[in-house]
């Protein structure tokens, strides 16, 4: 009997364990010296740090941390979507980095049109032609051949590759995803089992064999490993069978490209982002501008007066992101005038502080919603030398067109959808667009993804971006207000409260608690209409101040850590 008891103790402490396993500890503040990273993941945030501490610098901790992400947070962290970054060096110099997918060869202007001219519903989203060609490889490879201090690029890699070879246990959220995915998965990919799973639970082992003969590849060959030989040809062959139109030239052919940042002056501060073919430097330009001509400090932090002025100014920013944002290797974007004083004077010379403009004052368009689940990831550096990476990543929807590419285990992203099917039909962020952004063969769809440096006197001082689509640009721009107007630390900028407006709909999203009843009601009288959302953003950020590195990790997100040391 006594030895039934302690067989039994015995196999529930064995399950205790192995069932703990999976509790990740993550820190979502911490504060220290010399180096930090914040990921989406703790492996990943790990894996960067211990990039460093082996004498790489932000760039190669950058590239260790995005492979590992592929591996470890498969709903975002991809080798199959694209990207930006902003790099600056320790002598001072920015630059950014596109590695945005493109559109395939075959594409063009009405690729998801019927004959009706209507858009087809989910084409855009779902399955082989919602596929752009990816750019992360190429983009992580270009970064690393420019800055990166490590000479060997298979360094790298390992951790990733190690990870998907021996497979980690996934998180609750992660887990909860595979769940809510898998009919996707079966029915785009009926061979594959590396996902499936009767169900997901938290602490169950995702292993990947087929992604770390990938990720070895990578390792071996560099991008020709990946946009040419087997796997490009893996990559085709799984798209044009999923409906899709990529061939072996638009992979041979895709091409990272360094781009001059889009530098703003804000109070003491410049702010250092990205330029088309995202829409974020413009927009969070065009915020702070907009906001540095009023008293936000003296009027408060959510108080009427402050939060009915960034929505107006909001409206009137994604208006003009409708109409004139997109590639600008494609289309003659009005960068000067967009970020000129007196075109932004001018913008908001309607504007009432008593009263909300409707947005068909504004700009007319049509709107519908559709939500879906999204994710992007983003990840924050600053290394010993105080270099600074700030990068944004993504598949765009949770495993983008969630078609994985046969025997090589990774997803391909479902990024077209960010071009503008056809003028004035919202994407699946609700985005609405026109000519700047319509489809052509090579280019890049607008995204609104926002990595951005802020310096002061010369030094770099935040460091931050998020996930969220068409909210990625306002959690920056609240962020950074909440540092430099509200005198918050990073950590309770990261925390507190967001809203966003994005000119249609012509509604106010908002974090429940985020406006008291006071200014809720003021709003409401004002002509604004409420809508409370789950959350928004999941922002990543480290502040530089006093010889001091502030990393924050989102809440938002429970597997968000920061590391550093
Ligand atoms: O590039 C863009 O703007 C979108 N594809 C980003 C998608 C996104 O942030 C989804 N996430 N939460």
């Amino acid at each position: 009997m006594q030895k039934l008891f302690l067989l039994s103790l015995l196999i529930f402490l064995v399950w205790a364990c192995d069932n703990s396993s999976h509790a990740y500890k993550t820190h979502k503040h911490l504060v220290t010296d010399t180096a930090m990273v914040v990921s989406a993941h703790p492996y990943a945030s790990k894996i960067g740090v211990k990039i460093m501490k082996q004498g790489g610098n932000a760039v190669d901790a950058l590239v260790a941390t995005n492979f590992a992400l592929a591996v470890v947070y498969p709903r975002a962290g991809n080798l199959g979507g694209g990207g930006f970054m902003i790099i600056r060096t320790p002598e001072g110099e920015a630059t950014t980095l596109d590695f945005r997918e493109t559109a395939p060869a075959k594409a063009h202007k009405n690729l998801y049109l019927d004959k009706q001219g209507q858009v087809v519903k989910g084409l855009s989203r779902n399955g082989g032609l919602a596929v752009g060609v990816p750019g992360t490889v190429a983009g992580l490879y270009t970064a690393w051949q420019k800055y990166g201090r490590i000479k060997d690029w298979a360094v790298l890699l390992k951790p990733a590759i190690d990870l998907a070879e021996q497979g980690f246990p996934v998180s609750e959220a992660e887990a909860h995803r595979l769940n809510k995915y898998k009919n996707d998965f079966l029915k785009w990919n009926p061979d594959n089992k590396t996902f499936i799973k009767d169900r997901w639970l938290a602490g169950d082992y995702l292993v990947q064999p087929n992604l770390a003969k990938t990720l070895k590849i990578i390792a071996q060959k560099g991008p020709k490993g990946f946009y040419e030989g087997p796997v490009a040809q893996a990559i085709v062959k799984k798209v044009v069978k999923s409906g899709g139109i990529i061939n072996m030239d638009d992979l041979k052919q895709y091409q990272t490209k360094f781009r001059k940042p889009i530098e703003v002056s804000y109070k003491n501060y410049k702010v250092i982002s990205m330029p088309p073919p995202s829409s974020g430097g413009i927009a969070l330009g065009q915020l702070l501008k907009i906001v540095a001509r009023y008293p936000l400090k003296k009027w408060g932090f959510h108080s009427y007066k402050t939060s009915h002025l960034m929505v107006e100014a909001e409206k009137r920013v994604y208006a003009d992101r409708a109409k004139y944002l997109g590639d600008s290797d494609f289309y003659p974007v009005p960068v000067d005038t967009l970020l000129s004083e007196a075109y932004l004077i001018k913008r908001m010379s309607d504007f009432s502080m008593k009263k909300a403009t409707p947005s068909t004052d504004i700009f007319p368009g049509q709107f519908q919603f559709h939500k879906e689940s999204f994710e992007t990831t983003h990840i924050s550096i600053v290394d010993s030398d105080r270099m600074a990476v700030s990068c944004t990543t993504t598949l765009n929807s949770n495993y983008g067109s969630k078609v994985i590419v046969d025997g090589y285990g990774f997803f391909l992203n479902n990024e077209m959808d960010d071009f503008s099917a056809k003028p004035g039909v919202p994407n699946q962020f609700g985005l609405i667009g026109a000519e700047a952004n319509a489809i052509a063969p090579h280019k890049r769809m607008l995204s609104s993804m926002t990595p951005t440096i802020v310096t002061k006197d010369h030094e770099v001082f935040m460091v931050l971006g998020t996930p969220g689509g068409s909210t990625i640009i306002t959690s920056v721009f609240q962020s950074i207000l909440n540092v430099i107007d509200f005198d918050m630390n990073m950590y309770d900028a990261v925390q507190a409260k967001r809203f966003h407006h994005q000119f249609l709909p012509d509604y106010i999203m908002f974090e429940k608690n985020t406006f008291s009843h006071k200014v809720a009601d003021q709003l409401k009288q004002a002509g604004h209409q409420l809508k409370q959302i789950k959350y928004i953003g999941i922002v990543k950020a480290i502040l530089v101040k006093d010889g001091q590195l502030e990393g924050a990790g989102d809440t938002r997100n429970k597997d968000d850590d920061v590391e550093g040391y």
